[in-house]
């Protein structure tokens, strides 16, 4: 195990089982209709490539860059959001993959945005949930795991761009990121 890492909270197979179930309900929900799968950069990436060879309905793919980060264990309370290629939300439904709802200021920025566009339905996928540290009233639709407020690292999620490849995810030790 990596030093860095205090504790593996979801192993690299139990993560695949939470996959593959998500996946089956996704594509249960969605029967008959086409969506548009939207990875929210960087950090769903790995779960997003993951999720999207679970569904069976047809999807579209979609990529933004949404932080509220930066280089901190703390949330900055805004989200920036940039767009690599455009894409048409109007008349779509949207799925939104994240890999953490922690305060929750990303999604529902994000989901405004894409109401705005005229989407005709946004649900959220995020891999973890944090509701402790929620700070505005948003939900996600599907949830792999709840976890306690602990920074936590790998299978996408980063501390200032380090761990991503991890292939399970672990509580980043306190001394990392605490001097
Ligand atoms: P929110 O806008 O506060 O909900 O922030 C969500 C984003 O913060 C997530 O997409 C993650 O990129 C990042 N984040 C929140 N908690 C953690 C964590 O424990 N580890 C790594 N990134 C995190
Ligand atoms: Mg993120």
């Amino acid at each position: 195990m990596n030093e860095s890492i205090a504790e593996i909270l979801f192993s690299e197979e139990s993560i695949a089982r939470r996959v593959n179930e998500l996946g089956a309900r996704i594509s249960r929900d969605y029967r008959g209709k086409k969506l548009t799968a939207v990875c929210v950069l960087k950090g769903a990436a790995v779960f997003f490539a993951d999720l999207v060879r679970k569904i069976s309905a047809p999807v579209e793919f979609a990529f933004i860059t949404a932080s509220s980060y930066g280089a901190a264990a703390v949330s900055k309370g805004e989200a920036e959001v940039s767009v690599p290629a455009p894409f048409e939300v109007c008349g779509k439904d949207v799925l939104l993959v994240e890999d953490i709802a922690d305060t929750g200021v990303t999604l529902s920025c994000l989901r405004e945005r894409f109401l705005k566009s005229g989407a005709r339905s946004v649900k959220i996928c995020a891999l973890l949930n944090k509701p402790s540290r929620r700070r505005v009233k948003i939900e996600p639709d599907y949830v792999g795991f709840e976890v306690e407020d602990e920074f936590v690292v790998g299978y996408g999620m980063d501390f200032a761009e380090d761990y991503r490849n991890l292939p399970y995810i672990g509580v980043l030790s306190r001394s990392v990121y605490e001097e």
